[in-house]
């Protein structure tokens, strides 16, 4: 996944009439007390429908399919605004982050949080894409729970992600997550080959040049 363009723009949600600021990137109220308390409440929402997580003193969050009817005009928006499009180029590919299945975050009133895409072939499981529209509320490590309910014991997560992604390197680190793979340089050839608009400049001013590879065996807990 190509990083997101360090900005302080902001996305639409479900509901048009309200507009989130980009994940991690507005000061957030980070005391412990208000930290998500997440609940494995299955029988309310039916299986393919869970909550998950709640967003403390807000509301809670559940997790449901993407659904390319429904969701796709919103998915494209902030697949735009956080990685430049819903191609993104990895192993020296483009893959459409929006043709694969995917998991969406939604609130008490139905409006999405995040999303998730990911692909399956046997016990491998990449995570093509992950986006919190509303950064550091759980949506993300709810996203990730549920992809990690839906896989079976032993099978094995793995995400590409980009050397200025600092974040999103903590994110996954925290969550279990370790470091597989170096590709020193191959996002300074997929700006040549594969997709030219890929930035000189990542998160934090760091120049984008490589590519690292994260893995987790969902036996481990999150
Ligand atoms: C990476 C990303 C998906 C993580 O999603 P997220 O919703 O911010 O993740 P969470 O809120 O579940 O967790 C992030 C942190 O916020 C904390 N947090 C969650 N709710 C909180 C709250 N109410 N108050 C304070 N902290 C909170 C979590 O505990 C976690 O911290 P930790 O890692 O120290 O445990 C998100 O940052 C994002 O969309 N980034 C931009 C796109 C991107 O780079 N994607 C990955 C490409 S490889």
């Amino acid at each position: 996944m190509t990083a997101p363009t360090p900005t302080r723009a902001t996305i639409a949600s479900g509901d048009p009439g309200k507009s989130r600021a980009l994940a991690g990137l507005t000061p957030r109220n980070c005391d412990a007390s208000s930290r998500p308390h997440y609940s494995q409440d299955v029988s309310a929402h039916g299986a393919a429908s869970r909550v998950v997580g709640r967003m403390a003193g807000v509301t809670a969050i559940r997790v449901r399919d993407y659904s390319p009817a429904m969701d796709a005009a919103w998915a494209v928006g902030l697949l735009d605004e956080m990685f430049g499009g819903r191609l993104q180029a990895r192993r020296g590919q483009l893959i459409d982050a929006l043709g694969v299945p995917g998991l969406v975050a939604v609130d008490d009133a139905d409006d999405r949080l995040g999303i998730l895409m990911y692909q399956r072939v046997a016990s491998e499981c990449e995570l093509v894409a992950i986006a919190a529209s509303r950064g550091r509320h759980g949506v993300g490590t709810a996203l990730l729970e549920a992809l990690q309910a839906r896989l079976a014991d032993g099978d094995r997560i793995w995400l590409v992600t980009t050397n200025d992604n600092l974040d999103a390197l903590r994110f996954y680190q925290r969550r279990g997550f370790s470091l597989c793979a170096l590709r020193a340089g191959a996002v300074d050839d997929s700006r040549r080959r594969l997709k030219p608009s890929i930035s000189l400049t990542g998160a934090y001013g760091i120049p984008l040049r490589d590519e690292l590879e994260l893995e987790l065996h969902t036996s481990r807990k999150l």
